[in-house]
């Protein structure tokens, strides 16, 4: 297989990578895709920073194994407490997470005051308050975690085809988190949890105003599209597949995928560890 035909290894807790891989698929449609969802472990936001490196860890390796030849973390948690694990065990293997992207797209903005929401895990590890320093010397940096947005995202809430009530509830629960942050100052938003971009209008209508959303997931396909073309690894020509692969329950991930995502996996191996 020539170099640039290998797959772009892509890794979450679960479904939600899915945006961040929908994201990639538009950002460099001629390349190949290999997923992983760990379905069996998911949550990862609850969890302790021990357990999700070694999770990470394991997943790099087996990535690694299928000949991958740019890994992107696409889970926010992962990327905030795993990213050292990741690097030690992709043997070499360039890994894009989608903090520092999303800090890059910060800086980019011109943006000098920002909200950042994620998963319990990502808020109380502090790495984007940290990367965002570093790209905007005296950037002003408030770091809220919203842990009801993601089941209900998985629960299919932030449709309005499932009915007007369900979506009031999700609003419900982005004005009890965001509604405090309105009006003051805040020119900035990042999305930092892999199901957030699902809910983008609830929570910009949450934190009104004119805040500008910056999706971490499409500023990291930007970069894992520039990676590999200082590494001569794009793939030329043809229309990239994608494959995946989750640790448990491959129908569930398949449909949700589908009906969240629209993207719709003709096979879903699993792989267990
Ligand atoms: N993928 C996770 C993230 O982006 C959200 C789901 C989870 O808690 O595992 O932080």
């Amino acid at each position: 297989m020539k170099k640039g035909d290998r797959p772009i290894g892509v890794f979450d807790s679960g479904l939600g990578g899915l945006t961040v891989l929908a994201a990639l698929r538009r950002a460099l449609p001629r390349e190949n895709f290999i997923y992983f969802g760990d379905t069996a472990r998911v949550p990862y936001g609850t969890k302790s920073p021990e357990a999700v490196r070694q999770f990470s860890g394991e997943i790099t390796a087996w990535l690694v194994s299928k000949g991958i030849k740019t890994l992107v973390v696409a889970c926010n948690t992962a990327s905030s407490v795993a990213l050292d694990a990741v690097r030690a065990a992709a043997r070499g293997v360039e890994v894009t997470g989608v903090i520092e992207p999303g800090a890059s797209a910060f800086a980019a903005s011109g943006g000098r005051k920002v909200l950042v929401i994620g998963t319990a895990a990502t808020v109380s590890s502090r790495a984007y308050g940290r990367a965002l320093r570093r790209a905007v010397p005296g950037a002003l940096v408030t770091e809220r975690a919203c842990p009801l947005f993601v089941p209900l995202v998985e629960e299919g809430w932030s449709a309005p085809a499932r009915g007007r009530r369900a979506a009031a509830v999700t609003r419900l629960a982005a004005e009890e988190y965001l509604s405090r942050y309105r009006g003051k100052g805040y020119d900035s938003l990042i999305l930092g949890c892999t199901h957030y971009p699902l809910l983008k209008g609830i929570i910009a209508r949450a934190v009104g105003g004119k805040i500008n959303i910056i999706d971490s997931a499409e500023a990291a396909a930007l970069e894992v599209r520039r990676t590999l073309a200082r590494a001569g690894l794009l793939r030329p020509s043809g229309s990239g597949r994608a494959e995946f692969f989750v640790s448990d329950a491959p129908r569930r991930f398949a449909a949700l995928a589908s009906a969240l995502v629209g993207i719709k996996p003709r096979r879903v191996g699993v792989k267990r560890f």
